[in-house]
């Protein structure tokens, strides 16, 4: 099964925990039978997508899962970064190791879309190339009453980067986000 390193960035709070846990997961291929009870825990895990009510920042937390893009089994390895600050030293490394990155901010905060910038230089920087797989992703889409950055905004910001993919998503809602995860690997296939 083909791997994919996926790096998931943004500030702070934009919900980048959120997204990853809300992926929705292939189910395991069936074990022996002697192994049912565990597999039937292990499903339980797997195919739930998760919303995490409670803010938590993350350190650094990798996860492995399995998805069914157009028909073919991924093994995505996805790194969940921390937006705070005090944990960025090892970005330049993870950068290097990735292949497809997810860029997050929230549609409540236009300082979040604005800190995407100097990340991505980072990205392409580290990555020695002005073409990296990316996705542009405006979390939080279900606060449409909280709402600071507009889709064009959103749609504006993609253009300049070379029309890389953008997409609204709610990990609370699970509204886009498998497709983000989707498109990132379509990205790397196409490489
Ligand atoms: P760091 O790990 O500190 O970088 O934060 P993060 O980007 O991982 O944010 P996290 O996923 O921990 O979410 C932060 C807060 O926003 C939590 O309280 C989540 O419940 C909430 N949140 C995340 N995604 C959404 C969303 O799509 N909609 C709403 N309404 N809240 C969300
Ligand atoms: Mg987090």
């Amino acid at each position: 099964m083909r791997e994919y390193k996926l790096v998931v960035l943004g500030s702070g709070g934009v919900g980048k925990s959120a997204l990853v846990c809300s992926l929705q997961v292939a189910v395991q291929p069936a074990p022996s039978p002697t192994h049912s009870l565990i597999f039937l825990l292990q499903t339980v895990q797997f195919v739930q997508s998760i919303f995490v009510e409670k803010y938590d920042p993350t350190i650094e937390d990798s996860y492995r899962k399995q998805v069914e893009v157009d028909g073919q089994q991924c093994m995505l390895e996805i790194l969940d970064t921390a937006g705070t600050e005090q944990f960025t030293a090892m970005r330049d490394l993870y950068m290097k190791n990735g292949q497809g990155f997810i860029l997050v901010f929230s549609i409540t905060s236009m300082v979040t879309m604005n800190d995407l910038y100097e990340l991505r230089e980072q990205i392409l920087r580290v990555k020695d190339t002005d073409n990296v797989p990316l996705v542009l992703v405006g979390n939080k889409c279900d606060l449409e009453d909280e709402r600071m950055v507009s889709r064009e905004q959103g749609m504006m910001l993609s253009q300049q980067w070379g029309g890389k993919p953008f997409y609204e998503t709610s990990a609370r809602q699970k509204i886009n986000v498998d497709e983000v995860f989707y498109d990132l690997v379509r990205q790397i296939n196409r490489q």
